[in-house]
């Protein structure tokens, strides 16, 4: 098929579809000038960090309780890369879906929060957000606008302990109550499946498209790159998640 009925094929098949699954990586957001995890320029493709630490080191549970001011220095390097950036058509596309009667669940590694801000309100940022702040010790939580006002790494108002972010580092078990709402969601069943931006290096990012796939469900692939999941889905689109998905939104619009 050639790019453009490619993307007619996606318009009819959003058109069609009652419940989408979108699942959303690093590469969705790039769109909006923040950096993805791996590939070129990539956050871990820079070799050791400053402490001659692998950067998923830094970033460890482990490296967390032993020394925290480690992890806030990478974390808040995260965030830095997160100011001042906004969603972009990507992300405004599924809250469109939404809001057009369509059940649409993001299941999206992202930290960021643009799938929130951008109106989608089934989200499972199961990787967590970045702006929200817990304390492990005395449970108190708040949500920040940016790391401005913190002092790196911060502590806590109530028990002075050091704070962290609600996020998943590395060697830490995923949140319990997102992956109950993942199956659950799971369990209802999709008729439409994205991935978008994501290299699906996780296995509870990979499994739901290979599952629809196995069960004759459309998936669509939207990445500039192969992965893992390129030779299964139904539709690859070799394009960036922002541009590609505004021609759908446009074709889409066409028909509805
Ligand atoms: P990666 O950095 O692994 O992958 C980003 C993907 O986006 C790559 O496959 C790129 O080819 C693709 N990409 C780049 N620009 C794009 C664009 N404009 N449009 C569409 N695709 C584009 O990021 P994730 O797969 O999201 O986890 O990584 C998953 C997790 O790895 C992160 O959540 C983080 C990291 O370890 C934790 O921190 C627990």
């Amino acid at each position: 098929m050639t790019p453009s009925a490619n993307i007619k094929e996606i318009a009819s098949l959003v058109e069609d579809a009652n419940r989408i699954l979108s699942i959303t990586g690093a590469g969705i957001s790039a769109d909006s000038g923040l950096p993805t995890y791996r590939g070129v320029g990539g956050l871990y493709s820079q070799g050791l960090t400053e402490e001659g630490l692998p950067i998923e080191t830094a970033l460890s549970h482990r490296m967390f309780l032993e020394r925290p001011a480690i992890s806030w220095k990478y974390i808040a390097q995260i965030e830095q890369t997160c100011r001042g950036k906004k969603p972009n058509t990507g992300h405004y596309f599924f809250a469109e879906l939404e809001k057009s009667g369509k059940r649409v669940c993001i299941l999206t590694q992202n930290v960021d929060g643009f799938h929130h801000q951008a109106g989608s309100t089934n989200v499972i940022d199961i990787h967590g957000h970045i702006y929200d702040i817990v304390c492990s010790h005395c449970r108190f939580r708040c949500r920040v606008e940016s790391y401005s006002e913190l002092d790196i790494p911060p502590s806590c108002p109530r028990c002075r302990k050091i704070l962290r972010p609600d996020v998943v580092l590395f060697d830490e078990m995923l949140p319990v109550a997102k992956l109950a709402r993942l199956e659950k969601e799971l369990e209802k069943g999709f008729d439409l499946v994205f991935s978008i931006g994501t290299t699906s290096f996780f296995p509870y990012i990979a499994q739901p498209v290979i599952a629809a796939a196995k069960n004759g469900i459309p998936t669509v692939e939207i990445n500039p790159d192969r992965t893992a999941i390129s030779p299964i889905v139904r539709i690859k689109i070799d394009g960036k998640a922002a541009e590609t998905l505004r021609k759908v939104e446009d074709q889409w619009k066409e028909k509805h």
